[in-house]
């Protein structure tokens, strides 16, 4: 690397460099967990429980998500602490607005409009916040590198002089990242393995349900995931996101099961819809949205080899209500049962939840963390649950008032279902 590539805005001689010496497990001193609350307990869940000194966070997401609305809510409600936002996208105007559309403001809160590295870091040494955001590191450029802001060259530059900032200073440091859908756009991705924490924000811009979801934590599980609905006044948690999974509607409708899936440790319940129709022309469709195409697949062939329904000639939709992505296999056996009951125009009982892998057997077989499945069904007036017997072994059944109900094959539940 030559010399004015390692160079940095950020002050080079810290006041705290210490002599270079390595040191023993012992001599290192235990830092205890000292997360700052966000206030937002979704994405305090999505940190592992708060926001660590020192970490360099990047919140990555398609234009218009509300990466920029996430955050500035964030800091707008950190009223006890210094928050100092930098936008190098909208206008100290246009921020301003949007808080008031908030309706939040806090005294501790700065706005600079900048992209200059080394003028965000005299005001950071002007201000001394104890969080900084960077609304986004593609605006971001470096006076150590002739290359455009948003170039992968700036984008890394910009986001090693603030990674040496947060580490020296033990000041947390969110960067905003657009993405495209495909992760097309480098920046990012270019940054994923230099900070500690990568969120990602998804949803359907159509939809008012975001996900804030973890794909890299060195300070927690990646498994966790936020939801929020966008309303008019800003992001509002969810808390009960099983409520709002399933579609509101007045009586059952064929098409429609509700399955459950584990996100991190969370267990929610999700509508799975499905609509078959004959196909018109040649190739049967098979479309799904927020499922694994290859896993429809699948099951269909399953439906088709091991339960003799004729699938082939069968157009299949498939959704997942409320945008959601599902990958947790538990799915499977709700996901068969709605396109079966379209199928058969027989609507299943919204009173029924389904919790089960399908084998290429047609076997069902056991999920994981069932208890917390049954459990979440069970507290949300579901009367009944259908799991794999392989799955029961592990329960104590007289617990539930919900009726647990063991099936070992696909074709068994169809029986009880459809007779
Ligand atoms: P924004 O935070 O600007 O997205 P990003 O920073 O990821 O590009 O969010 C933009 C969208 O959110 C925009 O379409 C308007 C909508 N929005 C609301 O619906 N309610 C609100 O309170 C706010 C501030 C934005
Ligand atoms: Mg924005």
């Amino acid at each position: 690397m030559k010399e004015e590539n390692v160079k940095n805005e950020w002050r080079q001689e810290s006041a705290r460099s210490k002599p270079i010496k390595a040191k023993t497990l012992d001599e290192i001193e235990t830092l205890h967990d000292v997360r700052v609350n966000s206030i937002d307990e979704e994405l305090n869940r999505v940190l592992g429980g708060g926001i660590v000194p020192g970490s360099l966070i990047l919140v990555g997401g398609e234009p218009g998500i509300g990466k920029s609305t996430l955050l500035l809510q964030v800091g707008l409600q950190l009223k006890s602490v210094r928050v100092l936002y930098v936008s190098g996208e909208e206008s100290e105007q246009q921020i301003k607005m949007r808080a008031e559309r908030l309706e939040r403001s806090s005294a501790n809160f700065y706005i600079l409009t900048e992209t200059n590295s080394k003028n965000i870091f005299l005001a950071i040494e002007n201000i001394q916040p104890d969080i900084v955001i960077i609304d986004s590191i593609q605006t971001m450029q470096s006076n150590q590198l002739d290359s455009a802001p948003g170039s992968i060259g700036q984008v890394r530059q910009c986001a090693g002089e603030l990674m040496k900032f947060a580490k020296e200073t033990d000041t947390p440091v969110f960067l905003i990242g657009h993405i495209t859908k495909d992760g097309l756009l480098a920046g990012p991705k270019v940054l994923e393995h230099m900070v500690d924490t990568v969120l990602q924000f998804e949803g359907d811009r159509h939809f008012s349900y975001r996900i804030l979801r973890t794909t890299k934590n060195r300070f927690g599980s990646t498994s966790e995931i936020g939801i929020y609905e966008m309303l008019g006044t800003g992001l509002r948690e969810v808390s009960n996101p099983s409520e709002i999974l399933i579609s509101q509607k007045d009586g059952p409708l064929s098409g429609v099961a509700i399955g459950t899936t584990m996100e991190g440790n969370r267990s929610l319940l999700i509508e799975v819809q499905s609509l078959v129709s004959p196909a018109s022309y040649g190739t049967p469709q098979r479309t799904p949205t927020g499922f694994d195409q290859k896993r429809l697949n699948m099951l269909l062939a399953v439906l088709e080899k091991r339960c003799g329904f004729k699938m082939g000639m069968q157009d299949v939709f498939l959704n997942i209500a409320g945008g959601l992505r599902v990958e947790d296999p538990g799915i499977d056996l709700a996901v068969c049962i709605a396109i079966i009951s379209s199928l058969e125009e027989i609507p299943i009982s919204d009173k029924i939840a389904f919790a089960a892998e399908v084998g290429l057997g047609g076997e069902l077989r056991a999920v994981n963390k069932i208890e917390q499945r049954i459990q979440e069904a069970e507290k949300l007036g579901f009367q009944e649950i259908y799991i794999s017997k392989y799955s029961q072994k592990a329960l104590d059944l007289k617990k539930s008032r919900i009726q647990i109900k063991s099936f070992g094959q696909l074709n068994e539940v169809f029986q009880d279902l459809f007779g």
